[in-house]
Order: C-alpha cells, then structure tokens, then sequence
C-alpha cells in the first residue's frame, strides 16, 4: 500500500490537549468505585505507561526519516501527545504510590519486556509499538463507548483515562502508518507473518502481565487466592468485561488489508472535546515536551 492512498483520514487532526488531572487531590486509594479489582487493572495498566509510551515515541522516530510530510507531522503530534500522556500517567502513579501502594514489581516487569525489544532490531520495536497502538485504540474505544467501565470512578481518575483514550483514537493509524512505510519494500506474506506473530506475541505478554500486576496489587489490599481470580476474572472477560468485548476489534488486526482507520470512530471524541473544559492553545508547554 502506498502512503498516498492509505486509509487515513485526510482530514484528520492530532491534537494535543494539554491537560492536567488531579493536581493537589488525594483521592481515595479504591478511587476506582471502591472495587478492589477495578482499582488495580487501572492502576497496573497505567503503571506500564510512563516507559511504555517513551518507548512507543523511540520506536516510531526512528523510522521518521523520509516519510511523506502527512505522516512526518503525524508523528509529531503523537509524541508529544504520548509525552503528555507519559507526564500525566507518572503524576497518576505517584498518586497510587502515596495512597499506599508499592508499584515496583510492576515497574520491573515493564523494564523487562521493553528490555528484550530493545535488544532486537529496531523494526521489531516499531511492530511492537504498531500492535500495542491497535490494542490501546480498541481499548479506548471500548471505554469511550460503553459508560459502564468508569462508572463510580473518582471524577479526575474517570477524566485522566477519558482523555487519554481520546487521544489513542486520534493517533490510532500513525504507528501503523509508519510500519507501512518502513516495510514498503517487504513481500506482503513477510509482512502479514512478522505482524501477526508479533501481535500474537505482545498480546499474551499483555494479557498475562497485566493479569498479573492486577493480582500484586489486589494483594496488597488484602484479596488473594482463589477469591482474587475470580473477582479479576469476572470484571476483565464478563461485567463489564472489557477483554470480551475488545475481542472481534483484536481479531480485524489479522485480516488481509487492514488499517486502524477503516474503523473512522471519531464520533467518540466530538462530545467529549464539547464538554472538555481544557485550554486549547497551551503551545509552549506542548512544545517542550516533545
Ligand atoms: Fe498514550
Ligand atoms: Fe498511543
């Protein structure tokens, strides 16, 4: 596929918010409606964040070079979309930190696995971050769609993922985009086999650390054993059961000639920038972070 006739909106805009959440707040350590689980697939995701995103914005930088000027700016504005997200996710973090928390296993975890990519080519990490860009989009379209995952939430927790799921919609083609180009000369079977093995690789790697943060810190509130996998288990794959639901989108990633924007779901980010009290042009601070 050429750059030229990808499926990326032409009329697409990335726009950094610049936004701060809960500055000065201690919410409650359950921020998450009081539920033990709620809080710590949360917490233990956005715990991934902070490493996780720089190294997204690495990965696709160093494939910047000599792409079409379309998607050269596109890549700007997802890192410094990703930096912000970084900045807000580390704040977040401190505050689980302060509510009592210990986030260090999880942290060593994440430096692991990023570990091995940066050990391998550094196509291996644009793929990676090109299949955990989809897996981010289809959950935050998921959590911008159904109400039911943030209900009870903490009022500036419930925004902080709002927004940031606004923004992985909006930049939800740039890492693939960029995969596209870097690979422009691979056969499409090569293709199709690194980018499936790949995917299939960083979703179990998903699955299994993330399931696993969650249980480290429902410990640390006191919920273990059998009763831990059961109440994780229930809220990830039933009600609301996030992962279920996420499961036909996951699936689209393996067709022959798929794209993030042969899904144009940006219907989700017109109400939320028309209710949004944020300040639209904060450009010295985006500046900075990129
Ligand atoms: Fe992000
Ligand atoms: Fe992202």
């Amino acid at each position: 596929m050429s750059t030229a006739t990808l499926p990326t909106p032409a009329d697409l805009s990335i726009t950094p918010r610049d936004r701060k959440f809960g500055r000065g707040s201690a919410p409650a350590r359950l921020w998450h409606g009081g539920r033990v689980e709620a809080t710590a697939i949360y917490n233990a995701l956005s715990t991934t964040f902070p490493a996780g995103e720089a190294f997204f914005v690495e990965s696709v930088r160093q494939f910047r070079e000599g792409t079409p000027p379309k998607l050269a700016q596109e890549i700007k504005a997802f890192t410094t979309q990703e930096a912000i997200h970084s900045r807000e996710h580390d704040a977040f973090n401190r505050r689980a930190t302060d509510a009592g928390y210990d986030l260090s296993k999880l942290e060593r975890q994440v430096e692991y696995r990023l570990g091995i990519t940066r050990g391998r080519p550094p196509v291996v990490s644009l793929a990676a971050t090109m299949a955990l860009e989809h897996f981010t989009a289809i959950l935050a379209h998921q959590l911008l769609a159904n109400s039911r995952h943030l209900a009870g939430a903490d009022k500036d927790a419930a925004d902080l993922w709002r927004w940031h799921a606004v923004e992985e919609i909006e930049h939800k083609g740039v890492a693939y985009d960029t995969w596209l180009h870097a690979t422009r000369h691979w056969p499409r079977g090569k293709r199709w086999k690194v980018k499936a093995k790949v995917m299939l690789l960083v979703t179990r790697n998903f699955v299994v650390d993330r399931t696993a943060g969650a249980l480290e810190l429902m410990r640390q509130d006191g919920v273990t054993g059998a009763r831990a996998w059961a109440q994780l288990l229930w809220y990830l794959w039933i009600r609301p059961g996030m992962f279920r639901k996420i499961a036909g989108a996951w699936l689209k990633f393996f067709l022959p000639g798929f794209h993030p924007w042969h899904e144009d779901d940006r219907h989700l980010l017109v109400g939320y920038d028309a209710s949004a009290q944020f300040d639209q042009s904060p450009k010295r601070k985006v500046r900075m972070a990129v």
